[in-house]
């Protein structure tokens, strides 16, 4: 490959990874984590041997999962990930590296980091990889005082309230000390049945699978009922303490956690004398995971000895103490029949496999996405090729990869359709992927509909997909601003709808009027514009008149607003956080269309709020950019809510105190954040004064 192909590939690869990022973070995961991984894998071996820099790489950050109206708190210590073990690594002569040969290579490098001598020992300790959220439990004098999502790895979410409802982990862990401790909170298999069984037999929506509905219940703004859903979780590693005396091995640590009453699964962790030992372990999950309450996606190999790991140190996306095990996915061979192409919300273009059906991971598969033409080019797929099917969870099955042994005489490769399957207009090419441009394109319609009263955007009470497809095909509905002049007759007039239904889905619409300019942005089906994005366009011009004010001076070249996008060609980025000039030429050209602009007065005109809600709104001056820690009960607020407030005015909140802390929020027991505060010459305010400073 030349130097300029593999760049391009390593850029593709690169969009690839920010893709299905965002969908994670946006709750629709596109594929599953196996297939992510690869792609991840794919990249990492290409950065490496292109050499590329690490602060350039995209696998040196974390990924993130910051939720609206939950405060932030950053972690004492990162919250890394694990290096992985591959199933798709190869060697520099281009030959699969099998697992074994990996953990070898692994254990050796770390035996050489440490200088040990042929003959000394270097125990581990294999543990479950739980497949949950993981969280860090912070205990002060034996008692549970905060528990954080991992977020981004350096700031998570407070989820305190959710932890301590749910009873997943004990309120009190031992008497003395101070201590930090990460775990896993997950939902059991049978607890997570019986509730999906409940939801069915009221008509509900089922979730997904054990570890999004955990997540979701750890986001539920009122936690009361929590604790009848039988969350649980699994604690492994005490990241921080003072004040006590900590065991020297990983296996003494988890010992120890037992014995103040922890849930640490004794039964399941081993301690190896060496690679081949834990691999043997490992393998050995293969059968036993099935049999065991949780799911777990792999298996966990860390050095025993604590007091290596500073030696050991690691990269910023994981330590070098322990490395992860994964379980392949099931995967199984079966005929490609047929490429078909989906057109989504965007006019994006998804080739869709269609196959002789095949019993993979718990269901029938007729059907698998291919994610993009790229992706199919990359594997080179054939039509009548058999092909590998992996379906993980009860995510959207997938082709993994081509039989080639299996390849029929006579086959082609497939080509990139000209025009869109569905219209017949010409396509245009962006990045990795392919779009219809016409936005008129029947697909399109439909699917930019159900975007719009999606939960992540709109979320209109009451309007699900099959409904959105009867105002479409029924009513002639084709634009979101149209959904606001329905009538109860007119919904109550559709099939299978009755006057409840209809009143309901009219009550949806009524409460969707009032989510603001970036629920409104984030449902419009922008391309580049994703629920982030369209936080940042709404917070940077608070309401829409100024935004297509500025589109229009943008896309007529004007300088000023130009120069505010991107004001230095070599960062690339202005003043509008996260909006680099590429997207923003495409994103100002979207909004400053004829059709977006149709639909915004027409939403205007439907009296659907387009400015930032108040309680949205940034910039207090005082707490602007200031940095806040929480402390102790206030007298009226909630901690949480008190949090809220200052990171609408601008202001960041922390969990601990430190010299970078500006004020210490200080209610009734403050404790040693109080004591510390006033050690470092910290301003300490009352809830009162706080309320002041907000403008209250
Ligand atoms: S140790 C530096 N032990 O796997 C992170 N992690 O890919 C060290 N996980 O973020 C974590 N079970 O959420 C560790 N027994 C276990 C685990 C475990 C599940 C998760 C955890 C972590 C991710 C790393």
């Amino acid at each position: 490959m030349t130097g300029q192909k593999a760049a391009k590939q390593l850029e593709q690869l690169a969009q690839q990874i920010d893709h299905h990022e965002e969908r994670y973070r946006a709750g629709e995961p596109e594929i599953s984590d196996a297939a992510f991984d690869e792609i991840w894998d794919s990249y990492r071996q290409l950065a490496d041997e292109l050499g590329v820099d690490a602060r350039q790489r995209v696998d040196a950050r974390p990924g993130a999962d910051h939720s609206d109206g939950f405060v932030t708190v950053e972690h004492r210590i990162p919250m890394l990930s694990l290096e992985k073990l591959s199933p798709n690594r190869r060697d520099s002569h281009g030959e699969l590296v099998s697992i074994s040969d990996q953990l070898d290579a692994w254990y050796l490098r770390r035996r050489k980091d440490l200088d040990l001598a042929e003959d000394a020992a270097l125990e581990l300790v294999v543990e479950p990889k739980i497949d949950g959220i993981s969280a860090s439990l912070l205990y002060e004098k034996g008692r549970l005082v905060r528990a954080v999502t991992r977020g981004d790895g350096k700031k998570g979410d407070d989820i305190t309230r959710q932890v301590r409802a749910s009873g997943a982990v004990p309120e009190r862990l031992g008497k003395r000390g101070n201590f930090e401790i990460r775990g896993e909170l997950y939902w059991p298999r049978s607890a997570f049945g019986a509730y999906n069984e409940k939801l069915r037999a009221s008509g509900d929506k089922t979730i997904v699978n054990p570890r999004n509905g955990c997540a979701g219940m750890m986001k539920r703004k009122d936690p009361s009922g929590l604790g009848d859903v039988g969350i649980a979780a699994f604690l492994y590693q005490v990241a921080w303490a003072e004040g006590i005396q900590l065991p020297e091995t990983q296996s003494g640590v988890l010992d120890w956690l037992a014995e103040l009453g922890a849930p640490v699964y004794s039964d399941e962790f081993l301690r190896a004398g060496n690679a081949d030992a834990a691999f043997e372990y490992c393998e050995g999950y293969h059968e036993r995971r099935l049999t065991l309450e949780f799911d777990i996606d792999g298996m966990v190999i860390k050095i025993d000895d604590l007091s290596c790991y500073d030696r050991l140190g690691g990269t910023g996306h994981h330590p070098h103490w322990g490395v992860a095990y994964k379980f392949p996915p099931e995967q199984k061979p079966t005929k490609l029949l047929g490429v078909s192409v989906q057109v989504g919300k965007s006019g994006k273009l998804t080739p869709v496999a269609e196959l002789e059906p095949v019993f993979v991971g718990g269901t029938q598969v007729s059907r698998a996405s291919l994610h993009n033409f790229v992706e199919l080019e990359r594997k080179d797929v054939r039509i009548k090729d058999t092909v590998l099917v992996e379906k993980a969870g009860e995510i959207i099955p997938q082709v993994v990869a081509v039989v080639p042994e299996l390849r029929p005489k006579g086959t082609c490769r497939i080509k990139r359709p000209a025009d869109c399957p569905t219209c017949a207009t010409a396509v245009v090419e962006e990045d990795i992927f392919i779009y219809c441009p016409n936005p008129e394109c029947p697909d399109q319609v439909r699917e930019r509909l159900r975007h719009f009263a999606s939960r992540i955007a709109m979320d209109i009470e009451g309007f699900g997909a099959v409904l959105v497809d009867q105002v479409v095909s029924a009513l002639d509905v084709s634009r979101p601003d149209q959904l606001f002049s329905l009538t109860t007759e007119q919904l109550s007039g559709l099939e299978r709808m009755g006057k409840k239904s209809a009143d309901n889905a009219m009550a949806g619409l009524a409460a969707a009027k009032e989510r603001g300019l970036s629920k409104v942005l984030t449902g419009l089906s922008i391309r580049h514009v994703g629920t982030s994005m369209a936080e940042d366009l709404a917070t940077h011009f608070e309401a829409a008149t100024a935004l297509l004010s500025f589109a229009e001076r943008y896309c007529d070249g004007d300088d000023d607003a130009v120069q505010l996008v991107a004001p230095d060609k070599s960062t690339d980025r202005g003043v509008i956080e996260g909006l680099a000039r590429k997207s923003a030429d495409s994103i100002f050209a979207e909004l400053n269309s004829a059709q977006l602009r149709g639909i915004f007065e027409g939403l205007r005109a439907a009296g659907v709020r387009l400015d930032v809600l108040e309680s949205q709104l940034v910039s207090v001056e005082g707490v602007d950019g200031k940095t806040f820690v929480l402390t102790g009960t206030l007298p009226t607020l909630k901690r949480t809510d008190a949090g809220d407030r200052i990171k609408k005015a601008g202001g960041k909140v922390s969990g601990s105190v430190s010299k970078k802390t500006d004020f210490l929020v200080a209610g009734q027991d403050a404790g040693s954040k109080l004591a510390k505060a006033e050690k470092l010459g910290v301003n300490v305010l009352d809830e009162s004064t706080l309320l002041k400073m907000l403008g209250d």
